[in-house]
């Protein structure tokens, strides 16, 4: 394993970031290929990653960070149309890089018949690396702990003591960041048994979204409602915020399928590829504490 090279792709994000940090525990060697070359790029230098500044729509640029690469992760931005094109860029460099292993970062509601055109992209990007012949495992988690902290949510919890989403009846078990980060350089570092195969991956415990508010609540001493809102007021209220079109079509796609199910399901996937049971929303929020208390916001 010395003398492997990982390549982690949205190093200076939240899966990405944190699959840089499993990695460095285990002693391996990291290049990192990061968006903009800014605090979190020299961050990640002091860390004796070999930092790699470009773009996953540059084909060049793919093909340099590839190489004498062993292992790679593959995550595209959700924020930014275009995944099928960086996809394929990316599995043709890794062809000829000669790359053993690589880690896909889809979607649990990537199918081929998905109304989401980004959850569709997840299903024909997963395909690509699929025909390519390139040695590749498809992650499909739920919705990320991470949701929580989104710039549509957070400012709800930490101003209103609320969580207004279009969740319906919907149930999922959230998944942090820092629990795929293990699976994913888990896998890079011993492949041999995750190629070919696709994973769902669920947190602990799987909730509705009152129970949700609920426990983010008694964590933090408050008491957080659940307000279900409709799709149309979600999505208008996404139009008013300025975020991306593309984006918008995607998370009113998804929580329609939300509301249908799509997002539920507990395994035990996580414990038995990094030997540890994943972070419960308790957790999760006590570690974070400071971004859910209104003293901390501007
Ligand atoms: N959030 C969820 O609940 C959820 C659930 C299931 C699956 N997923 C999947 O998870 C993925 C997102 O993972 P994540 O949350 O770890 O990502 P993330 O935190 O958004 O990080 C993505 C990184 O990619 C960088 N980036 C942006 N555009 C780029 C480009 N054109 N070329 C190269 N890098 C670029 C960004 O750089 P800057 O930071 O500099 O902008 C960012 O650091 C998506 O594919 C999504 O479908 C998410």
């Amino acid at each position: 394993m010395k003398d492997e090279l990982y390549l982690i792709t949205g190093a200076a994000g939240a899966t990405g970031g944190a699959a840089i940090d499993e990695l460095l525990l285990h002693g391996a060697r990291v290049r990192a290929l990061v968006h903009r070359d800014d605090d979190r790029a020299a961050a990640l230098r002091a860390r004796g990653v070999d930092v790699l500044t470009g773009d996953l729509l540059d084909d060049k640029a793919v093909q340099a960070a590839l190489r004498d690469v062993s292992g790679a992760y593959f995550v595209y931005p959700i924020m930014q149309p275009q995944l099928i094109e960086a996809t394929v860029y990316f599995a043709q460099a890794a062809r000829v890089a000669g790359v053993q292993s690589i880690v896909n970062m889809s979607q649990i509601s990537a199918k081929a018949d998905a109304q989401s055109h980004a959850a569709l992209a997840h299903w024909y990007g997963e395909r690509v690396f699929d025909w390519s012949g390139v040695p590749v495992t498809h992650l499909r988690p739920t919705f990320f702990m991470e949701w929580l902290t989104y710039g549509f949510q957070l400012p709800q919890i930490v101003k209103h003591d609320m969580l207004s989403v279009p969740a319906g009846d919907g149930r999922h078990a959230p998944i942090a960041a820092a629990d795929q980060g293990r699976v994913i350089a888990r896998i890079l570092l011993e492949p041999a048994d995750h190629i070919g195969k696709t994973y769902p991956l669920f947190g602990a415990e799987e909730f509705d979204h009152e129970q949700v508010a609920r426990i983010v609540g008694d964590t933090l001493g408050r008491t957080i409602r659940y307000v279900p809102e409709s799709l149309d007021a979600f999505e208008a209220r996404l139009g008013h915020a300025g975020l991306p079109e593309h984006f918008i079509q995607h998370i009113t796609s998804v929580y329609r399928a939300y509301q249908a199910g799509e997002f539920a399901g507990h395994d035990d996937t996580v414990e038995r590829i990094t030997g540890r049971k994943p972070m419960t929303v308790r957790d999760y929020v006590l570690q974070n504490r400071e971004i859910f208390t209104p003293d901390a916001q501007p």
